[in-house]
């Protein structure tokens, strides 16, 4: 009989069987596999396993905070942030195109959480030998069956470690699917913030920002995606909205007129879609009062926005981001 309560028993028994005495490390993204699966393994071997935070800098508002507070509150993890905003930031200054961007986050990103892991590491022994990975069914059927070992290179010599690190992997949501994961997610008494979140990029917010990411535009699309966000959620449609990325135009202007005052600033997308595996989409039929609200709540309360404007394009022709 298939139960979150008889999943979540199984799972517990085999971890603790498999990791015996050992240590586990687990990443976590912000997203509900990363989170399901180390709150899974907590409840398996607890202070055995430390979680991984890499803060690029790049996440919405209260996103780390969420992380930090609502998930460590509702598992009693270990958890270790690092604060990496300022590599990230100083990685993409200059950088405008989408797919430079993309790799300069891959690649910080692998470092920055490769440096925590051997630190762990460095701290606790040899005896840190799995790493715990939010691995769906989905994923094990596309990339055909999966290893159960992973190779970490190491170059930071931290500690004296060995070059290559091999760490057995524990995946306890293999056999599941999206919603599955959020049902046992539930269970585990995480948080709805959390166990419901709509997709996010890994790269996050540098993907959102048409033009050269920067600390002032990151901290204005930051705004005006927070008040996308509160507006859809008091207006009870997340659930009806696949994801909703807000995009700065930054090498956009126009003009604009406030008070007795022209302005000169740039515009604000809305990209609401509705989509069953993101692989295709449509763009979403907002009701008109909320995007009024949405938008006049942006220029009013944005500074250099002046203008907001709607995405009505299906994908494809359209990708869901902009970049
Ligand atoms: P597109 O824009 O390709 O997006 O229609 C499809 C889905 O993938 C997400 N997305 C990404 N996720 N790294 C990620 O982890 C990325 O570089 C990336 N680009 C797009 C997007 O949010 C949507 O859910």
């Amino acid at each position: 009989d298939w139960t979150t309560g008889n999943v979540i028993e199984e799972q517990v028994a085999a971890i603790r069987e498999q990791v015996g005495d050992k240590r586990a490390i687990c990443g976590l993204s912000g997203g509900v596999d990363s989170a399901v699966a180390a709150a899974l393994v907590q409840k398996a071997i607890g202070a055995q396993l430390t979680c991984v935070y890499v803060d690029h800098g790049l996440m919405r508002k209260g996103e780390t905070e969420q992380v930090e507070k609502d998930f460590v509150a509702a598992t009693g993890v270990q958890l270790k942030v690092v604060d990496a905003e300022e590599r990230f930031l100083k990685a993409l200054a200059g950088v405008s195109d989408p797919e430079e961007k993309r790799k300069i986050i891959g690649r910080e990103f692998i470092r920055v959480f490769e440096q925590a892991q051997a630190e762990i590491i460095a701290d606790e022994g040899p005896a840190v030998e799995f790493l715990v990975q939010g691995t769906l069914y989905p994923d094990v059927v596309e990339s055909g069956g999966g290893t159960g070992t992973a190779n970490i290179k190491s170059h930071h010599n931290v500690g004296g470690l060995p070059e290559d690190l091999e760490f057995k992997l524990i995946e306890p949501l293999r056999k599941l699917f999206k919603d599955e994961v959020r049902m046992v997610g539930q269970e585990l008494g995480l948080p709805d913030e959390i166990v419901q979140r709509q997709p996010f990029p890994g790269p996050g917010l540098g993907i959102r920002i048409v033009g050269e990411v920067t600390k002032e535009r990151l901290d204005l699309l930051r705004e005006a995606d927070a008040i996308a966000r509160e507006e859809l959620t008091a207006a009870g449609l997340d659930r009806d909205i696949w994801q909703c990325p807000v995009v700065l135009l930054a090498d956009v202007r126009s003009v604009g007129v406030q008070g007795d005052g022209r302005t000169y600033g740039h515009p604000i997308v809305l990209r609401p879609v509705s989509s069953e595996d993101a692989m295709t989409a449509d763009w979403s039929r907002l009701p008109y009062d909320v995007l009024a609200r949405i938008s006049t709540r942006i220029t009013n309360e944005v500074r250099d926005v002046n203008r907001v404007v709607v995405d009505v394009t299906s994908k494809p022709p359209g990708t869901i981001e902009w970049e």
